[in-house]
């Protein structure tokens, strides 16, 4: 007698967030800690940000940016982002890249161009993805949403630490401005705005230490009920 082998689809977990929450390193953390792979979909529109400064793409160019996203040759391994088979991993974590990615991810046709590259990170065991609409648009099926916010200021003195630390230069006012036009141009654009699913579980980590919201993330995880078979 044939058997078939029941399908249970890869799990997804989402973390969405606004910038400098925290949830990149949340969600770097919950994949180790679970042995899934890890998508941080910001990376992706920062590479495409860094491309089109490279290539003198206008940020306002919506088809030439799409079409610029069709055709780049960009790795992830071992945690170190590549374009065009060079090391970038630093220079997309500058806040002018984030910046325009910000500006650029706001363009419809740049959304639709990066779909099927971050869906093709569902992998087993299982993913953990990281960005504005992992829940509501790139994985809706996701059996763990997670929407992580975080005081303006609490973020902004911890991208501050951040970018000194990676040898940046930061100054606080700079920050906190950029932070506020950067979550308003994420939250209220028409494509795809930062929102939590209506299925997302909402974790404040102003007052959380990072072990502590990874914490919370597993433990959710644990608690759902054992996969549906198809
Ligand atoms: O998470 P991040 O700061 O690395 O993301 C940089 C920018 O990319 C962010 O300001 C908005 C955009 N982005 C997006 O629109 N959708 C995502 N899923 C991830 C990032």
């Amino acid at each position: 007698m044939k058997t078939t082998r029941p399908f249970i689809p890869t799990p997804v977990i989402t973390i969405d967030g606004p910038t400098a929450s925290g949830k990149g390193t949340v969600a770097t953390l919950v994949a180790a800690h679970l042995g899934f792979h890890l998508l941080d979909s910001g990376a992706l529109y920062r590479l495409a940000a860094l491309a089109s400064i490279r290539y003198a793409i206008a940020q306002d160019d919506a088809d030439a940016l799409a079409k610029l996203i069709d055709d780049l040759h960009i790795t992830f391994r071992e945690g170190l982002a590549q374009l065009d088979g060079a090391d970038v991993s630093a220079e997309i974590r500058a806040e002018e890249v984030g910046n325009r990615a910000s500006v650029i991810a706001a363009h419809p046709s740049v959304r639709a161009a990066l779909v099927a590259r971050q869906r093709a990170f569902r992998k087993p065991p299982g993913l953990v993805a990281d960005g504005r609409d992992m829940g509501t648009v790139i994985f809706p099926d996701a059996v763990l949403k997670v929407f992580l916010t975080a005081s303006v200021e609490a973020r902004a003195t911890r991208r501050h630490k951040q970018l000194i630390q990676k040898g940046f230069s930061a100054n606080m006012d700079d920050l906190l401005r950029d932070l506020r036009e950067r979550d308003a141009r994420d939250s209220n654009r028409a494509a795809a705005p930062l929102k939590p699913a209506a299925d997302a579980r909402l974790l404040d980590t102003s007052a959380l230490s990072i072990d502590q919201a990874v914490d919370q993330v597993a433990q959710w995880y644990r608690a759902l009920p054992a996969p549906k078979v198809h």
